[in-house]
């Protein structure tokens, strides 16, 4: 299989070649356990829930929602075929069923209302505006009536050092399409694609930036 081709496609740490020390970096910048397992307990999953995690990487949040939900169907989608290998080399690694499948964010290959959540991490700031949209309305066809989203990203810095030190992701990630999480637009992101009580619920300071977590709901 090719690398995507479309002509913005951002990978994982911004370049091809890094995909292979990925987990080792974000393990060591993001406080990623800290975050994943708040996000995590934030989305509440249930048994028999079936739940999407959205551009799912190496595979980690997926994999860690399986082991703490086990009787949830956890499918992972990301569009690069390098790191869904890497994703599906973790899972049987760690002995959890997890499915993942190759599809870009904006076209989805999944029917209307199939999903009780959706977890999206590290990846709106990947995208451009446009593809910011159409994804988040793509999100919103896929999930159930009442169904939930639950997002955790780069977001407004906290304060001055955050913002100084989240300029390395902007160099790896560019500078447009981070900007926009830093403005604090993926609120009205969301709730433009007909979510609704959008939140901000909390807030990581890291060593490349502020990390935060979001909530969203598909009416009933
Ligand atoms: C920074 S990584 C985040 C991976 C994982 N969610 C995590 O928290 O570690 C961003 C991921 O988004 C994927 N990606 C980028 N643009 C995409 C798109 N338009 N559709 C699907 N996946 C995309 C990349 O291949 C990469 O795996």
């Amino acid at each position: 299989m090719k690398h995507p081709s479309e002509p913005n496609y951002v990978p994982a740490l911004g370049y091809h070649w890094l995909t292979p020390y990925y987990d080792a970096v974000i393990g060591a910048t993001t406080r990623e356990r800290s975050f994943k397992l708040a996000l995590i307990k934030q989305a509440r999953f249930a048994p028999g829930h079936k739940v999407l995690d959205l551009a799912s990487g190496t595979g980690t949040l997926a994999i860690w929602i399986k082991q703490h939900e086990p009787q949830a169907h956890v499918i992972g989608v990301d569009g690069d075929p390098s790191i869904l290998s890497l994703a599906t080399n973790k899972a049987q690694e760690a002995r959890v069923s997890v499915q993942f499948d190759q599809a870009m964010s904006y076209s989805l290959p999944y029917l209307d209302k199939q999903f009780d959540r959706a977890v999206s991490s590290l990846f709106f700031h990947h995208l451009s505006w446009a593809d910011k949209e159409r994804t988040a309305r793509e999100l919103f066809r896929v999930l159930k009536p009442g169904a939930e989203l639950h997002v955790a990203d780069w977001g407004s810095a906290d304060n001055p050092l955050m913002r100084s030190m989240f300029l390395l992701v902007q160099v790896l990630d560019g500078f447009k399409n981070t900007q926009d999480n830093v403005s604090g637009k993926l609120i009205p992101l969301f709730e433009d694609a007909g979510f609704i009580d959008v939140r901000q619920r909390q807030t990581f300071s890291t060593l490349v930036g502020t990390m935060a977590l979001y909530s969203a709901a598909k009416s009933v």
